[in-house]
């Protein structure tokens, strides 16, 4: 009996090493590896280096940072960016996606990082919108799969155009074709800001804060991943608060 119970306890034990967790997968790895759609300034886009920048990078390489590991980044369609995560072609998610109930059925979020929500952006000059409805009739794109998909999706009578980068759907926008686009605050203003002939033509119409995304059973990279972006939060005041009292 006593036997087998240490025998139990070694095997236990030996599995332990053997089958370590993501952590120690990805430390063996040597590289983190983060899915994101790279159309999404300033949390993700490609720089003239041709280079997949910006915020979201940033909280990206500060986990692989604290791994000890390198980052690879995957630019990927938004709307296949869950199911990839979902086959392991990543560890993680950072790509400014809103935590939504129906999303947190499938994947775990990270504690949130970033509050926005969805304006429609317009030429300049065009309309002012108070409401999503009002884009009843209205020429609207939007990017595959977003929460401002859902959102224009939901209005009656509009005429929508989905496209797998916000890039196009806004490029759309400056030739014509369309008259709207329903993208996220920061992320309109930072086209905008590219783009003078563009406006952001409506109050921010919705509440969503960003999480970073990882799959169901990695929760010691969810906990690893809180842990990150608690001392990312946390002013070299506040830290030094915590060391002395
Ligand atoms: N916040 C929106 C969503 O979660 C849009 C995110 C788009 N992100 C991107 N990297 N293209 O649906």
């Amino acid at each position: 009996m006593k036997r087998a119970t240490l025998f139990l306890t070694l095997v236990l034990v030996f599995s332990l090493f053997a089958f370590g967790g993501i952590i120690d997968t990805i430390k063996a790895r040597g590289y983190l590896v983060m899915g994101t759609n790279a159309t999404f300034p300033p949390f993700e886009f490609v720089d003239a280096k041709n280079e997949v920048v910006g915020f979201d990078i940033e909280l990206a390489r500060a986990v692989a940072k604290k791994l000890g590991v390198t980052l690879r980044v995957i630019d990927f369609a938004f709307d296949g960016l869950i199911p990839a995560l979902q086959a392991d072609k990543f560890d993680i998610i950072f790509a400014g996606m809103t935590i939504t109930e129906k999303r947190k059925e499938v994947v775990l979020f990270s504690d949130p990082y970033f509050d926005a929500g969805q304006v429609i952006v317009v030429r300049k000059g065009y309309k002012h919108f108070d409401d999503v409805d009002e884009l009843t009739n209205e020429k609207v794109a939007v990017q595959t799969g977003t929460t401002g998909d859902l959102m224009a999706t939901e209005v009656p009578g509009i005429i929508l155009t989905r496209f797998p980068h916000f890039t196009e759907a806004l490029m759309e926008l400056s030739l014509r074709r369309v008259n709207a686009v329903v993208i996220d605050s920061s992320t309109g203003e930072a086209y905008i800001k590219f783009n003078p002939n563009l406006e952001v033509g409506s109050p921010i119409l919705s509440a969503e804060s960003y999480g970073a995304a990882i799959k169901k059973g990695n929760e010691e990279l969810l906990n690893f991943v809180n842990q990150v972006l608690k001392e990312l939060k946390t002013s070299p005041y506040d830290a030094l608060l915590d060391a002395w009292f």
